[in-house]
């Protein structure tokens, strides 16, 4: 079997990036993390990944004329890994057209809610705000409009009585920790096409 190679674009913590990291531990796991881009070069998940031997390299989107020519960067770096798939892992930039199009069907992101409930910002208060009894998380290929790529695996966690929005958050890391291995694994062996 070739694993997969894989990149992935964080922007601070890097829970999920470390989910990956470890389930690609397992030489059976059909994936590898080959490399570790953040836009952020304070991103704590940076040092994670370099203390794993892994690749990294951060850029400011700030610091290039246009946001094309900071995509385009970073599909070099990514190229340069000779990877085969995108893994957004709490990367909190919207990413120009040209881009998604370029790693269409092979980027995937997480993000914490049931989408296509809640899509964007601040969905742990939302689902509070609105009394939902059930919430979650989504892994799903990413297309142009923000969060609205067909979703490759989904868990619910309940609403508890009392929850605030960090307990409720802390409920559902749980389970993007679960299920973004699971969805890389069957992206990886092809289970899944966009
Ligand atoms: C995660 O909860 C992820 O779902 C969310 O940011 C957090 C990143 O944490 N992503 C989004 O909200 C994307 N819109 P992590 O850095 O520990 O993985």
């Amino acid at each position: 079997m070739t694993r997969k190679r894989v990149a992935v674009l964080i922007s601070g913590r890097g829970s999920n990036m470390s989910a990956l990291i470890d389930a690609a531990r397992d030489p059976a796991y059909p994936a590898e993390i080959v490399g570790v881009l953040s836009n952020k070069a304070a991103a704590p998940g940076l040092a994670i990944a370099a203390n794993d031997g892994i690749a990294t390299a951060s850029l400011a989107q700030s610091k290039f004329p246009s946001r094309d020519m900071f995509e385009d960067t970073m599909t070099q770096i990514m190229e340069s890994w000779e990877v085969d798939y995108v893994c957004l892992a709490g990367f909190m930039r919207i990413l120009g057209e040209d881009f998604v199009i370029r790693w269409q069907g092979r980027m995937i992101n997480i993000h914490p809610s049931l989408l296509p409930l809640y899509k964007g910002l601040h969905t742990h208060e939302r689902a509070l705000a609105d009394g939902a009894s059930v919430h979650g998380c989504t892994v799903h290929f990413v297309t142009p409009g923000l969060d609205e790529g067909p979703a490759i695996v989904q868990a619910k966690v309940p609403v508890l009585a009392g929850d605030t929005p960090q307990s409720l958050a802390d409920r559902v890391l749980i389970e993007e920790h679960r299920i973004y291995p699971e969805a890389l694994k069957m992206l990886a062996e092809g289970r899944v096409t966009f």
